[in-house]
């Protein structure tokens, strides 16, 4: 048997509408190698994971001494030298005072940390998300991600979590236009704290940049106008940066674009350790510290060779200046996407923050979600030799995310290989 028939045979996929038919053997930087020698520029790098490129060998080289040092001892058992500089290292890049890190393996664990740790700071229980938002497949991230799609056949979920209106500009919740609307979806977090919620709310948890629910940037004034009315609440601000952290948006967390927001608990994963296992939940000092011992724990949570791999990624994004390069290439590459979507009528919007862009395929006024064009986008450019995302609740958004060492001669190639697909159709 081959790949493709051991994986029908032997492998779960049931969950996913169909695996890509592209068997990886080798990723370098922004490219990717199938089996038959075809090599793809990748443009969604593992679900925005690889930012620092494929198989970095810098990465590569931290990843391989640690491995021959000490695999795993259990982090929170032993002292292990590598967890405490990525942690030291972790509170000087986080905004505000974030300082205390919890290490996971995967975004969810992070968040589930987060809920955890905020009823207990708090000694409150209940959540706000938005709608349209995603934050894991464990039950109780589940409980708080805002779309049906990824919940269908799982509840009942938590009780006590409330989903409010997202800053979707291009599809206003409230049938309002930026600026005039003043913010009002900001605003109205009032409301859906009066009359959803019994006043007994923990956290208000935001992904900066929305990336499963379609690539959605709030406006710039956003968070200015959410502080106070949290802060009216004793609400903390839980921002989940799985997607959005790590360069992705061209700062090393997508926050920073809101200066003076300041998060109380940030959760990261994806991006990073460059593709190695890790995630991270971070605090600051009063609140980390309200957990009590037998609370919390992750066997593999801080595992010695991620996070070796962790810190050779954050000082290879440092020396590199990745994340001002990804603003750079990102402003070019929506420049671009935006002069096609003058001549390509499907292109309903065009948005994003650094490297972290989405394109909404829509048809006619009513903008209807051109679901079915998207995928078969998806397919278009997999033949010529492109390798995209497709997101967003209704499945109409395609997703650029590449490795951010992508070139801007690769990024432009990948603009004229979506006019060609979009002209296919
Ligand atoms: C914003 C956000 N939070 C959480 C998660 C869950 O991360 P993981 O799949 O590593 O559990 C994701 C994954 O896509 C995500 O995009």
């Amino acid at each position: 048997m081959n790949t493709i028939e051991k994986y029908k045979q032997y492998v779960n996929t049931a969950f996913v509408k169909a695996v890509e038919p592209v068997v990886v053997v080798q990723g370098k930087g922004a490219k990717i190698h199938d089996e038959d020698g075809k090599v793809y520029t990748d443009l969604f790098a593992g679900i925005s994971v690889v930012n620092a490129g494929h198989c970095n060998p810098e990465i590569l080289a931290a990843a391989k001494a640690q491995m021959d040092r000490l695999v795993h001892c259990c982090s929170y058992i032993y002292h292990v030298p590598v967890v405490a500089d990525l942690a030291e290292k972790l509170a000087q890049i986080t905004p505000g005072r974030l300082q205390k890190s919890f290490f996971g393996s995967a975004g969810a664990e992070a968040n589930e940390a987060a809920m955890r740790l905020a009823k207990q700071f708090t000694k409150k229980q209940e959540f706000i998300s938005l709608q349209g938002s995603f934050h894991g497949r464990s039950w109780g991230t589940l409980s708080i991600t805002g779309n049906c799609g990824r919940k269908r056949g799982g509840g009942p979920y938590a009780t006590g979590c409330t989903f409010h209106p997202a800053p979707y500009c291009y599809r206003c919740p409230y049938q309002m236009a930026y600026p005039a609307c003043d913010l009002y979806c900001a605003k109205d977090l009032e409301r859906t704290i009066q009359f959803n919620t019994s006043d007994n709310v923990a956290a208000f948890i935001i992904e900066p940049v929305m990336g499963e629910g379609g690539i959605i940037v709030p406006p710039p004034e956003y968070f200015h106008e959410l502080q106070p009315v949290l802060d009216r609440h004793g609400i903390l601000l839980f921002t989940d940066e799985v997607q959005s952290g790590f360069g992705r948006t061209g700062h090393f967390f997508a926050i920073e674009h809101y200066p003076g927001t300041e998060p109380d608990i940030m959760t990261m994963a994806k991006g990073i350790a460059d593709g190695f296992p890790l995630s991270c939940m971070i605090a600051r000092s009063e609140i980390a510290d309200s957990f009590r011992p037998g609370d919390h724990l992750s066997t593999f949570g801080g595992n010695p060779v991620s996070c070796a791999a962790s810190l050779a990624n954050i000082a290879y994004f440092e020396r590199e200046k990745l994340p001002e390069k990804t603003l750079e290439k990102g402003a070019a590459l929506i420049g671009e996407l935006k002069e096609l979507q003058k001549v390509q009528p499907l292109m309903g919007d065009v948005r994003g923050l650094g490297l972290m862009v989405g394109v909404e395929l829509v048809t006619g006024q009513a903008k209807a979600p051109a679901t079915e064009q998207a995928n078969a986008v998806r397919g278009l450019m997999r033949q010529k030799g492109f390798l995209i995302g497709v997101g967003g609740t209704w499945g109409n958004v395609l997703r650029l995310q590449p490795p951010l060492v992508i070139s801007a001669e690769e990024l432009s190639a990948s603009v004229r290989a979506l006019d060609e697909s979009l002209r296919a159709l």
